[in-house]
């Protein structure tokens, strides 16, 4: 039997008429007990029953070793050769021990092509099986469909020819033709709003050169596709929806969560879930916070290169308390005002047992909850869960990569010092306190000081001014206040409530960070005095939108003459000092440095949770990007559009410590352990497991790819 099943499956080459593109495959068709293959409907053979699962698997590995897929050899004047044809060996049938182990336990070869293509679609091939038919399913299903770049062959074996029109376009004339359309809507200054649609149809249409658009003008699109305008999005929610993306749990699932779940098709790597009741600053957006989630993940994808399919947008809804949208009657999230208390906990944890019931690996990112709920979710899951809170700890961690970045524009060896630095912080919020913390672990870090030593670097205000050990704290929403408030001691000169200016002024700070949401609060007292007491202020209004920011850009110039090193939340434009002129470069703190590479990096080395050294650690990787060239222009950040890149690197960083902390999976350790002091082999390994949007060869297994709709 065996020598019958390896002749049946020996490799072979067969030519087919002009023009076309020999795919062969096989399939099987097996009760449990008893496997049968078909080369080409030509050969079969039976394993026998008795054959252990193991002997099963080695049987069919050797059998099928030599199995491959060859390329017709196109003739020189062929229309289309395209080299999405040279697909060698692709459908990886199983062959390592572990693979035949695994393999051996599944039903068919087809549910392992179809479970391997999904896993490797992103280098190699598209298999399609399953629900997907032939002909113009293909053409209206987003994953797969390539409009016109379906090229000759392929028109022909997944019965498309004819549906599209004739000229074959590759994917980077079509990402060139959707790009000119985004050209001519920003020179006729289309609303943003208007952009973003246009990039919705096109994610409806076809994912593959959605993504491709996004990455490719990734800096331009990051704010079209996500803040501010997705803010704009996320208000008519309702109105814009067209098409189902992601899952909604609502408190009337409680109890159906595990269920749920396995509602989703496919294996999900990221979930990002927010319970809209804080969407960027525009307040409680209810079931509208979805929006939120999808353009998050959209950016996880073009900044990060997660492989779109793994990806889950989830909103909680929980009720809104938005007057506004309770009266809307097109409003599609539940008509009922907010859940608090324990019920609101229940649900947050239902829905975080049942995500890691079905997805035991999933990272999960917190979006947008409020500051009340935000660190208490937090702190509830942080040590059980790999989670993360971008607003708290994302935010942080890139406010450090700039602090980090600014004492390199600073230079000198003091300096530069994290230690030596006084900040000031305007925001006792959940962003403000994240800020802080992380800024404290590091500064603790960097002198060898001790926590209370630590504290003493640390000015904090909010709304009644300077935070001191005499204010009466409220309890949980500023638990993350009460360390630094203790260590700062009320004086005479510094009393509780004392205001910024006066702050700044007795305690000599080199840096003024806000997170207030109060635009204005850095006045030009506040900002002269900075300049006045430092060579080199760091000035960071860090509040969005626009409209919520410290200060401007040219604000700070002006009262600095042009010194500052400044960096803020939302964009502004570069400004010059009012007497020397000088440039002052507008940095813009985007939490898109971090939250994409420290996503990849805790996946790939498959840790357990994300720990505070891992942001700290990537906030130092993104600063370690940093050119002479752009140091010496005051650049605090390397550039958005390498996002790929400092993706990458921020991922390195992060499974390095994953590894120091004893988190990283064996295969991740063997490659650190025998690699270089640049991390060569790390940065491949990361940069391979990126997915590239690119139109991959698509494939049916033979009898599939005999079916159209019709037959089923
Ligand atoms: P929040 O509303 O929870 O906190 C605001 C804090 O500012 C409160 O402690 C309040 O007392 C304080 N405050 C109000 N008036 C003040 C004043 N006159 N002086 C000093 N403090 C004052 O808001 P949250 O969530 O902490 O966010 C704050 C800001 O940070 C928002 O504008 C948000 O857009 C921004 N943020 C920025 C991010 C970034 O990437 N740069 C990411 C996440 C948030």
């Amino acid at each position: 039997m065996r020598a019958a099943l390896r002749r049946a499956l020996l490799p072979r080459r067969r030519r087919h008429e002009r023009d076309d593109f020999f795919f062969s495959s096989f399939v099987s068709s097996s009760s449990s007990s008893s496997f049968s293959f078909r080369w080409y409907s030509s050969s079969s053979a039976n394993i026998d029953d008795d054959d252990d699962d193991a002997s099963k698997a080695q049987i069919i590995s050797e059998a099928i070793d030599g199995f491959s897929i060859f390329p017709q050899e196109l003739p020189s004047n062929a229309r289309d050769p395209s080299k999405d044809d040279f697909i060698n060996d692709a459908t990886s049938p199983p062959r390592t021990r572990e693979q035949q182990m695994e393999y051996s336990k599944h039903e068919s070869l087809r549910d392992w092509l179809a479970r391997q293509s999904r896993k490797r679609s992103v280098d190699e091939i598209v298999v399609l099986t399953g629900n997907i038919h032939r002909g113009s399913e293909i053409l209206h299903h987003a994953v797969y469909n390539k409009g016109t770049g379906f090229n000759h062959s392929e028109r022909e074996r997944l019965g498309v020819r004819g549906l599209v029109p004739p000229r074959y376009f590759s994917i980077e004339q079509q990402a060139e033709k959707i790009w000119q359309q985004q050209v001519t809507m920003r020179e006729s200054n289309a609303p943003k709003i208007a952009r973003w649609r246009h990039l919705q149809a096109l994610k409806d249409r076809n994912e593959t050169l959605f993504y491709r658009l996004l990455q490719e003008h990734v800096e331009e699109l990051a704010p079209v596709i996500y803040t501010p305008t997705v803010g704009e999005a996320c208000l008519n929610y309702s109105r814009f929806f067209r098409r189902a993306r992601g899952m909604f749990f609502t408190k009337d699932d409680v109890g159906h969560m595990h269920s749920m779940t396995y509602n989703w098709r496919g294996d999900v790597k990221i979930v990002v879930v927010t319970d809209g009741s804080r969407v960027l600053g525009l307040g409680d957006l209810g079931a509208h916070g979805m929006g939120i989630s999808i353009g998050k993940l959209d950016l996880y994808v073009a900044g990060g290169g997660f492989d779109p399919q793994e990806v889950l947008p989830v909103c909680l809804d929980v009720g809104t308390n938005n007057k506004s949208l309770l009266d809307d009657r097109w409003y599609f999230g539940l008509n009922s005002e907010r859940l608090e208390g324990g019920d609101y906990y229940r649900v947050i944890d239902e829905f975080m047992r049942a995500i890691r019931h079905r997805w035991p690996n999933a990272l999960i990112q917190f979006e947008d909850f409020q500051t009340k709920h935000a660190l208490e979710i937090l702190t509830n899951y942080r040590n059980d869960y790999l989670c993360f809170n971008d607003d708290i700890q994302g935010t942080a961690a890139v406010v450090l990569a700039g602090v980090y970045g600014a004492l390199k524009v600073l230079g000198g060896k003091d300096r530069s010092e994290i230690r030596k630095q006084k900040f000031v912080m305007c925001g006792a919020g959940s962003a403000g306190m994240g800020i802080v913390s992380m800024l404290h672990k590091a500064v603790m870090k960097s002198g060898g000081l001790s926590e209370e030593e630590a504290y003493d670097n640390f000015y904090i205000l909010d709304n009644n001014g300077l935070i001191t050990n005499e204010r009466k704290l409220e309890f949980p929403r500023e638990a993350a206040v009460e360390p630094f408030a203790k260590a700062r001691k009320a004086t005479k000169e510094l009393p509780d409530g004392a205001s910024l200016l006066d702050v700044v002024k007795k305690s000599k700070c080199t840096a003024l960070l806000g997170a207030s949401t109060v635009n204005g609060l850095f006045t030009e007292d506040v900002l002269r005095q900075m300049g006045e007491q430092n060579e080199r202020p760091i000035i960071f209004p860090l509040s969005n939108p626009t409209s919520n920011a410290e200060c401007t850009s040219e604000e700070a110039a002006r009262a600095t003459d042009g010194r500052a090193i400044f960096s803020s939340g939302s964009p502004f434009e570069d400004a010059k000092g009012a007497v020397s002129g000088r440039l002052m470069r507008a940095n813009q703190g985007n939490n898109l440095y971090i939250f994409p590479g420290l996503g990849l990096g805790a996946l790939l080395s498959g840790a357990k949770t994300i720990s505070e050294e891992m942001l700290v650690a990537s906030a130092k990787a993104i600063a370690d990007m940093l050119t002479e060239d752009q140091i010496r222009r005051g650049c605090i950040f390397p550039l958005i559009k390498e996002i790929r890149n400092i993706s990458a690197r921020v991922a390195v960083r992060v499974i390095k410590q994953a590894a120091e902390e004893g988190q990283a999976k064996k295969s991740v350790v063997r490659i650190i352990e025998s690699d270089d002091e640049h991390d060569t082999k790390l940065y491949k390994y990361v940069k391979r497991a990126q997915y590239v949007p690119e139109y991959r060869p698509t494939v049916f297994p033979v009898e599939e790819s005999r079916k159209t709709v019709d037959d089923y």
